[in-house]
């Protein structure tokens, strides 16, 4: 009858619980006593007939303040299980409630006894509302379990009424007529009261289910999430006190073991290295108390290259090669300092508003990133296996990956291109070993072919060199590329206008995709455990 919520809270929330209940105990039965002391000391000081040192109502009142002083003294030290905790409640509340409705059948019906219980069993449920965390639900089956008594003892008190002192003040109604009507107002008080305190319930429960969801991470509290990938998961963030819009990274709890907390704060640290204005910047890097690995970057307003296409289809040339020479840009400076990404696909590249200009894009996720210069992580990136996403790996991160160096990373922008312009991945196939397999041996089809409809041949050109199985023949670094993509017929064609009429268009059709889950023609990266050595060579 008492309802237990099915659903035991946590530690923090069952010790917070208690704590809450303990103290309604302790203020409702100090309350109570408080106005008992009161009527006791009429009682004692006046020679009022109707007040008497015997009167029962005194002491029922008295017992419904022993009934929640109850609750206090069961719930106030020690750990009480959820179960004890609302048993208790539950008990002490219903006997203190009873013990008001009696108390107001020793009082006269010219004093209205109906009010006098439902003012301080009100009172009672109401408080109990606003301060005891709980259910609506188990709030409402207090109110129900208080309620029937009340309206059926209002009922009794007012049907012996004596019908001649009903005549003698000269009321025009029968017993039952009057038994009726008070008993359907105290019905009516009592619906609207335990609709007030249902109502309080849920509001304070929303309330606190709503500042337990808001996460903290050390400085930073934690909004919605914007991204997931193979190894973390994103969120928007800001820090307590800097106010700057910050994205925070997490490493996925799935993937928390050592080596990839150890790849993570590699990720971290040489990120922190780049300085480019197309790489994402890192701001500061922590552990939680509950070891919970995360980074803060900059906020990325925008989308990824994957979620541009899903909602855009194919892009334009102007706008390819735009993304294409800021990608390259800003591996030129990774490239310069010995550190290869090895993941650049479409989800690791987003195009962002900056200073209010649309369409900047941002190379994230270096996951995956190889220090060749100092060949640090050896360990770490598993230099025997294959890493990256199969869609975007080069021919030599699959056979050689220990050999990989930046023209691997021209490979793989070579195919961002190519997505961007067809909406189609270079090679497709149903698995694994048939995607590398085209990248081993496949020729791939020109760009215009694919999308068919003309690409400016330049362009395309250039895209089959940055495909080229040989690294030899590809641009022979990501600033040969630069220069390459800034000579091409389309460079310079996509303007900050096409840009943000672009947003104006699909701008809401991006917000409607988030949080839906990731397109089709999204890659997931992959890392293949370790291969067996060849026997020979
Ligand atoms: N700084 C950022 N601002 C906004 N969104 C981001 C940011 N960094 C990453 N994301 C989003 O989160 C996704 C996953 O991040 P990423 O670093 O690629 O994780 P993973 O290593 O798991 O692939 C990205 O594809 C992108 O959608
Ligand atoms: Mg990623």
């Amino acid at each position: 009858m008492l309802s237990a919520p099915s659903k035991s809270p946590g530690p923090e929330e069952l010790a917070f619980l208690q704590q809450r209940v303990a103290r309604f105990g302790l203020f409702s039965a100090a309350l109570s006593a408080f106005f008992w002391v009161y009527r006791l000391g009429r009682v004692l000081v006046t020679d009022d007939p109707v007040h008497a040192v015997g009167d029962p109502s005194l002491g029922l009142h008295a017992l419904a303040w022993i009934f929640l002083l109850g609750i206090w003294a069961a719930n106030r030290s020690g750990t009480r299980s959820y179960r004890f905790i609302n048993a208790v409640e539950g008990i002490g509340l219903e006997g203190a409630c009873i013990s008001y409705i009696v108390m107001g059948t020793y009082i006269p019906l010219i004093a209205r006894p109906e009010m006098v219980m439902l003012s301080a069993i009100t009172a009672v449920l109401v408080g109990r509302a606003a301060y005891v965390p709980g259910t609506a639900r188990r709030t409402f089956v207090l109110s129900v379990a208080v309620g029937v008594p009340f309206v059926w003892t209002t009922y009794l008190a007012y049907s012996d009424i004596d019908p001649d002192l009903l005549a003698s003040v000269g009321a025009a109604i029968t017993p039952e007529q009057m038994a009726l009507g008070a008993t359907l107002n105290a019905a009516a008080w009592w619906t609207l009261n335990s609709a007030l305190a249902t109502g309080i319930t849920q509001i304070i429960y929303g309330l606190r289910r709503e500042v337990r969801d808001v996460k903290k991470l050390g400085q930073y509290v934690l909004e919605e999430k914007l991204g997931e990938g193979g190894m973390g998961v994103v969120y928007k963030a800001h820090h307590g006190m800097l106010r700057r819009p910050t994205a925070i990274k997490l490493l996925k709890s799935g993937v928390s073991n050592q080596t990839a907390v150890e790849r993570f704060a590699r990720e971290v640290r040489l990120t922190a290295r780049l300085t480019h204005t197309n790489t994402v910047t890192i701001y500061d890097y922590g552990r939680t108390p509950d070891g919970l690995f995360y980074y803060a970057m900059e906020l990325l307003d925008g989308a990824t290259l994957d979620e541009v296409v899903a909602v855009g289809g194919p892009q334009p040339p102007g706008r390819a090669v735009k993304v294409l020479t800021e990608v390259a840009s800003a591996l030129t400076e990774a490239h310069g300092i010995g550190l290869i990404h090895r993941d650049i696909k479409p989800a690791n590249i987003i195009l962002a508003f900056k200073g209010g200009v649309p369409d900047v894009a941002k190379v994230v996720d270096f996951g995956l990133v190889k220090d060749i210069a100092r060949d640090e992580g050896a360990g770490l990136t598993h230099d025997n296996t294959i890493t990256g996403t199969p869609h975007y790996m080069a021919p030599e991160a699959i056979t050689t990956p220990d050999q990989v160096d930046g023209r691997s990373d021209v490979y793989a922008l070579g195919a961002v291109g190519y997505f961007l312009l067809t909406g189609t991945h270079v090679f497709s196939g149903d698995t694994l070993i048939e995607v590398c397999g085209h990248h081993l041996h496949t020729e791939p089809e020109a760009p215009s072919e694919r999308l068919g409809a003309p690409i400016p041949s330049d362009l395309e050109a250039l895209l089959l060199d940055c495909l080229a199985k040989d690294p030899g023949h590809r641009p022979e670094s990501a600033a040969d590329l630069v220069t390459r993509l800034e000579g091409l017929s389309s460079a310079g064609t996509w303007s900050h206008e096409d840009a943000s009429s672009w947003w104006q268009s699909f701008g809401p059709a991006l917000d409607r995709r988030r949080g839906a889950p990731m397109a089709v023609g999204s890659a997931h990266t992959i890392e293949v455990g370790r291969r067996p050595t060849p026997e020979f060579g």
